[in-house]
């Protein structure tokens, strides 16, 4: 077994911790998703249960794996020998090879825009043309799949270079500037031609359009936002510092990816419909809609170039947090070393990103029924594994794990946090494991 690394400051720890969590699924997945589930309506539940589920859900994670400082499964067997709760651990892992086959894939499609906007590609397209080229890309099967590979290999090579350099050094400083484009950009999406529609699209919502399908959705956004139910946080829990404050660290970290996603809604919705797209494009929204938003704006050149490179950054940021839920296992639990773990992960992912890829090609016969293999990775993951990896992890949190050691995690023995601990703890035990569970029954049709 190889040491364990640790964060090496509190802005590193948040930096790191923020990398995982802001991504494509603030940028890409959010947009279509909320545009998909009825916009407004979607998005006001979704803020609902990041604060009130999401967050409690990274905290017991990061208790979890602060304790033990280990990988999620054992985790899992240390605080609960000889029972099964350590197969939390095993679907997490699981879910970390679903996620980064379809993950790779959009990275994939950012690292060709980046190609495009620095060829100036874009520049005198009309929508129908842009959407028209990126139909074609997707169409051509090889060259998402050489996209996918390079990245994989980029986020193999910087897990290769070790935990605190590897993941802290780029994070520190690319992701405030990520945050500052975004905001730029939204505010640029307000002046553009019918933007008010857009707006009311994200912000007045029509509650009737809420069912149970919009909140699992929400759910599911919300936890593969936050890297949730997976045992990332309990992977990252476990290089926290005994002394850092984790309640302020789950807020501040919620806050930024919140604050991410709502961003890149008000700099895409306006476009989307000021370009007359459809909300309910699907995965290729944000792709189909941005190029129009630079085409048209003075400085729309560089910008691009800047967005897709960022874009491309916050996801590999991520891809690294998914990459080393498995890496971590593997090297610690057998005799492979981290470099023989990294070649087994992303030789695997390799090939179940291309066929993720591949399966985008209208008539593909990837399908398994009737969703090709990238929706189907996408929706298992988001909409099955993570919400039901949250409800085991609260539950394990709130009633297995020693409420003497969830509380000295919580709360650094009483020097943080102890007006909110009841408020989180209640959250945890009570109200989280009941709406999980009768969100589930309802889906499968029992309730
Ligand atoms: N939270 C990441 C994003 O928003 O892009 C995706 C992700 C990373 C999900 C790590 C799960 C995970 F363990």
């Amino acid at each position: 077994m190889e040491k364990r690394g640790s964060f090496g400051s509190r802005f590193g720890t948040i930096a790191a911790v923020g990398g995982s969590v802001i991504g494509l699924g603030n940028i890409w997945r959010f947009p279509y998703v909320a545009g998909e589930n009825g916009g407004a309506a979607f998005m006001l539940i979704y803020l609902i249960i990041s604060l009130l589920i999401s967050i409690p859900i990274m905290l017991s994670e990061f208790a979890i794996g602060r304790s033990t400082r280990s990988n999620p499964m054992r985790a899992f067997s240390r605080l609960a020998p000889g029972t099964p709760w350590k197969g939390v651990g095993y679907t997490g892992i699981l879910c970390a090879f679903v996620i980064l086959s379809f993950y790779c894939v959009i990275a994939g499609w950012a690292l060709e825009f980046l190609g495009d906007s620095a060829l100036n590609r874009f520049a005198g397209l009309t929508p129908g043309q842009i959407a028209g080229n990126f139909d074609t890309f997707v169409a051509s099967g090889w060259r998402p799949i050489l996209w996918t590979l390079v990245f994989i290999g980029a986020t193999a090579f910087i897990i290769l270079s070790g935990i605190e350099k590897g993941i802290e050094r780029y994070n520190k400083i690319l992701m405030p500037v990520l945050f500052l484009l975004l905001a730029g950009m939204a505010a640029n999406a307000m002046t553009l031609d019918g933007a008010r529609e857009g707006i009311a699209f994200l912000l007045r919502p029509d509650f009737g359009k809420i069912t149970a399908k919009t909140v699992l959705e929400a759910l599911g956004q919300s936890f593969f936002s936050m890297s949730l139910g997976m045992g990332c946080m309990i992977t990252y829990g476990s290089y926290l510092r005994k002394n850092e404050n984790v309640l302020r660290i789950g807020g501040m970290v919620a806050l930024s990816d919140i604050t991410v996603a709502v961003l890149s809604g008000l700099a895409i919705f306006p476009a989307v419909f000021s370009f007359g797209i459809s909300p309910t494009s699907g995965p290729e929204l944000v792709f189909v809609t941005l190029p129009n938003v630079f085409a048209r704006m003075t400085g729309g050149y560089f910008l691009s170039i800047l967005f897709f490179f960022l874009l491309f950054l916050a996801a590999i940021t991520s891809s690294v947090s998914l990459m080393e839920v498995i890496v971590a296992y593997l090297s610690e639990e057998f005799p492979v070393g981290r470099k023989r773990a990294v070649a087994l992960t992303a030789g695997t992912v390799a090939v179940t990103g291309s066929l993720c890829a591949l399966s985008m090609i209208p008539s593909s016969a990837l399908t398994v029924g009737g969703m090709n293999l990238f929706d189907l990775c996408d929706a298992l993951s988001s909409n099955v594994m993570m919400p039901l990896g949250g409800l085991l992890i609260v539950l394990f949190a709130g009633w297995v794990l020693s409420p003497a050691k969830l509380r000295r995690e919580l709360t650094g023995g009483m020097r943080y946090g102890t007006k909110v601990y009841p408020l989180v703890r209640f959250l945890i035990r009570f109200v989280i494991p009941v709406l999980i569970l009768l969100l589930f029954l309802n889906r499968t049709g029992v309730l």
